[in-house]
């Protein structure tokens, strides 16, 4: 929901190591999608280890306002009793998806080539982010797209009655774009194709043919190509959530540069449109493996193991995998802090229309706390100082982006002096158990006052 309480200041303290094994809550991606593709298939579907963090629970009260019935059962099974496509009804009132830019984008996509009309809107955050990038290919569907000046939020999307098929290439490496397009093509007869130079998260893909969509997807020299046929019936699923990389960052890295670590963090989806952090971080040495490699529910499965790694050494991250680990580059940035030598990041604009602009967010903090950082528009440079050298010390502002909370908390664990965050409110939109479990592994992260 927009508007936050309260800001909640927090601080993390100089750790010993820390030990255990960290329960991470489902992805956040796949969550998103799980509820709206219940919501658009005929009969019931039932989803196990959904994230309930703030972000999807705005997405599920959207699914309610679109016409689905989503209940959560007190064993934390969510059932979602869905409309089928094209069977969206018009919600009586603004839809608010609070933090959400996939919430907000993806539910855009799946409403536009309905004959309905809906107004959008979110929080600070979320309504400074741009939205022509999904409005722009809605509009070739027939959708029509008002909102405020620079395609911002509060936004009114008017569904196309008559929906065109379309065949749109993806401008900017986003699963958020090219799942809004799928989603529209749902309910437009025909074929409907879209192309990404870079390949991005594929869970979209992935769950829609899981609920019988015909879909199939090409690796070519033009790019990728994903063609969709319209207007099929989805059939209602069983879905287990897999755990989210995303979330499991956070304590890996910590584990990472807190001395004498060594944390396991189970089941953990290592599907490789998601994985490019865990890859970097072996590159620069840590000391990251992977247990018991398994298949689950079509996506690769793993144990983590993280432990203490004091010889880190910055490197080059190849541009293209930056769209594997796009939300990862926060706490990679903190990890580098802790390397010998810089940590070169290229091929990362999108970072910079994230939640905040995230080259922005972490650079400001990270000198605040001692750090050499160079950046430019698509670029950014962490110069790291080694294990036990990392001043800390500074009050890092989040911009109600709850990556950059607990990126600058990671670092205070192994920092020579505390890390504080303005405003740790935000974390609760994808991890509301990072404090107590973070605590359970030994971290010493208050809120303060
Ligand atoms: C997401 C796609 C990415 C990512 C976001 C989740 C998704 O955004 O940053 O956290 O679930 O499709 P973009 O599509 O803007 O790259």
């Amino acid at each position: 929901m927009s508007g936050h309480g309260a800001p909640i200041p927090m601080t993390s303290h100089r750790s010993g190591g820390l030990a255990g094994t960290a329960d991470i809550p489902g992805d956040k991606s796949i969550s998103h999608r799980a509820l709206i593709l219940g919501a658009l298939s005929v009969g019931e579907t039932m989803v196990t280890g959904l994230l309930e963090g703030q972000d999807v629970l705005d997405t599920a009260r959207a699914m309610r306002a679109f016409g689905a019935e989503v209940v959560r059962d007190d064993d934390g099974t969510w059932r979602i009793h869905g409309v089928g496509v094209g069977g969206f009804a018009e919600p009586d009132q603004v839809i608010d998806c609070g933090n959400s830019g996939t919430g907000v984008r993806l539910i855009m996509g799946a409403m536009a080539t309905s004959p309905v009309t809906a107004t959008f809107t979110g929080d600070a955050s979320l309504n400074k982010r741009p939205m022509a990038r999904v409005t722009d290919p809605l509009a070739l569907f027939g959708a029509q797209a008002v909102g405020r000046s620079g395609g911002r939020l509060p936004m009114t999307i008017v569904g196309a009655r008559d929906p065109l098929p379309v065949r749109y290439t993806v401008p900017v490496p986003s699963a958020q774009v090219k799942s809004a397009v799928l989603l529209a093509g749902l309910n437009a007869p025909g074929q409907t194709v879209v192309i990404e130079h870079e390949a991005t998260r594929d869970h979209t893909e992935r769950m829609l043919a899981g609920f019988g969509a015909q879909i199939t997807t090409e690796d070519t020299a033009e790019g990728r190509i994903i063609t969709l046929e319209g207007q099929p019936e989805l059939s209602p699923q069983t879905i287990a959530v897999p755990r989210d990389p995303s979330s499991a960052a956070f304590p890996v890295c910590a584990a990472l540069i807190t001395e004498g670590s060594d944390v396991l963090v189970p089941n953990i989806g290592l599907n490789p449109t998601r994985a490019g952090l865990f890859t970097t971080l072996q590159e620069m040495g840590a000391d990251l493996s992977y247990e018991n490699l398994r298949e689950e529910g079509g996506e690769p499965v793993a144990d983590l193991r993280a432990s203490f790694s004091p010889d880190l050494k910055g490197i080059e991250v190849p541009p293209e995998r930056a769209a594997s680990m796009i939300d990862e580059y926060p706490v990679l940035s903190v990890v580098a802090a802790f390397a010998q030598g810089a940590t070169v990041m290229r091929g990362v604009k999108e970072l910079r229309v994230k939640e905040s602009d995230r080259i922005e967010a972490m650079a400001t903090g990270l000198r605040a706390n001692g750090i050499k950082v160079e950046d430019g528009p698509d670029w950014w440079i962490v110069h790291g100082r080694g294990h036990g050298d990392v001043p800390g010390g500074a009050t890092c502002a989040s911009h109600l982006d709850h990556r950059i909370a607990m990126s600058f908390l990671v670092m205070g664990l192994a920092a020579n002096q505390p890390v504080t965050v303005d405003d740790g409110g935000p974390i609760a939109t994808s991890f509301p158990i990072f404090e107590p479990l973070m605590a359970s592994l030994g971290a010493d992260i208050r809120r303060d006052g």
